[in-house]
């Protein structure tokens, strides 16, 4: 049975990757400090699967534990989701996002080539395309283009990689860029559940249509898309959780391999907003602000070179993900605090 070890597995992708895995036949050891997520994310994916979660409470950059971890199982991949990724406190906080990102993996890295396990999974982002010139964004689209310290911490990590298989070819190194991922588990059990107010879109929505919050700010209507708001390729979690399965699944040969994660279908911010109204049968409030520093007019993938190695594709819609995101939203208003 091949192992993996999943590092941030108590987060919202790590949760929904680690279902994915272990219904796959994987078998699953999590570590994570829960900064940013609880030990009751990964009681809910015990009880989707059915059965524990070996997991280990603690910091990547505990070389000690890491060691421990590795002597304790027998690792086949590490899937790297233990990052902190929030664009606005990254720019207000530099050192913690380059401490924590950049220095977790080195120190993740480092142990695994203590312990001959070469094989890795890391969770990068469209963020290092930047303003990409022409769309859609392909993986030989100029990269490095980094606008934020977040961003940064993902190039950086990106480089580390791919020099490391320069050094000793024996590595295996898998950069997944993934657009924006949106939606839930369909149990209803696990989902996205940020502290605080979300800075993100669809997280805001859904608690904009749950009441909790009054109106959603629209940042711009004068982008050059066809109704004025930004444009992102939006992807079911789900999806992107098999896309990891898929590239443990498929890749048995060493090397660097990167692959854009999306579904290659653009939507605006008001389109999503409609498909959210659709999901809860009512009108969801919101007013035109101005645009958000940073922000580009619009993103979205070609990821034919996933569906063509990895035998993976986006299957799900949008409205899959605006329902099963309130699906979740509805069963756990305060997220995974009861
Ligand atoms: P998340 O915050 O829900 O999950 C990350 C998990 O890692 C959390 O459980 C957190 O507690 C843990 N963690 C963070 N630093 C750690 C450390 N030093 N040691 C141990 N555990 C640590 O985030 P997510 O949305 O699941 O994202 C996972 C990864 O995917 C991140 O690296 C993120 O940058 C990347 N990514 C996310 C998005 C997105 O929009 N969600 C887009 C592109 C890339
Ligand atoms: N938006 C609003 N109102 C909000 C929040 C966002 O109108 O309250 C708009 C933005 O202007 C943008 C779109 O909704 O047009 C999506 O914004 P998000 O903040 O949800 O997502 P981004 O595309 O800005 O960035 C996200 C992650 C990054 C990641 C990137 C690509 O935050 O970390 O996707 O994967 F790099």
């Amino acid at each position: 049975m091949t192992t993996v070890l999943v590092a941030g597995g108590a987060g919202y992708i790590g949760t929904h990757t680690t279902v994915a895995l272990v219904e796959k036949g994987f078998d699953v050891v999590c570590v994570d400090n829960y900064s940013n997520s609880s030990p009751e994310a990964l009681k809910r994916v015990e009880q989707i699967i059915g059965k524990p979660v070996r997991a280990y409470e603690g910091d990547l950059r505990d070389e000690e534990l890491l060691d421990q971890i590795f002597t304790e199982n027998n690792i086949d991949w590490v899937i790297h989701f233990a990052g902190m990724k929030a664009v606005g406190e990254s720019v207000e906080k530099p050192l913690e996002y380059y401490d924590n990102n950049v220095g977790g993996a080195l120190v993740l890295l480092r142990s695994m080539r203590r312990h001959g396990v070469k094989k890795i999974i890391f969770s990068s982002s469209a963020t290092v395309y930047g303003d990409p010139q022409t769309l859609p964004i392909t993986e030989e689209t100029p990269a490095a283009q980094a606008t934020n310290p977040y961003g940064w911490t993902k190039v950086f990590e990106e480089q580390i990689l791919t020099d490391l298989h320069r050094a000793d070819p024996d590595w295996t190194v898998v950069l997944l860029r993934y657009f924006n991922p949106v939606g839930a588990h369909e149990s209803g059990l696990i989902g996205e559940d940020p502290k605080g107010i979300p800075a993100n879109l669809t997280p805001y929505v859904a608690k904009v249509a749950i009441g909790e919050l009054d109106k959603v700010n629209v940042f711009g209507d004068d982008y050059n898309t066809a109704d004025g708001t930004g444009v992102r390729d939006y992807i079911h979690v789900m999806d992107l959780a098999q896309g990891h399965v898929a590239a443990a699944s498929n890749i048995n040969k060493t090397g660097v391999y990167v692959y854009n994660l999306g579904t290659g279908h653009g939507y605006s911010v008001l389109e999503v907003i409609k498909a959210y109204e659709k999901a809860v049968g009512k009108a969801i409030p919101y007013v035109i602000q101005p645009r958000r520093d940073g922000d580009v007019a619009s993103s979205y993938a070609d990821a034919s070179k996933a569906q063509h190695d990895l035998h993976w594709q986006a299957r799900y819609t949008m409205d899959d993900m605006a329902a099963t995101s309130m699906n979740w939203q509805q069963n756990n208003p305060h997220g995974y605090q009861k």
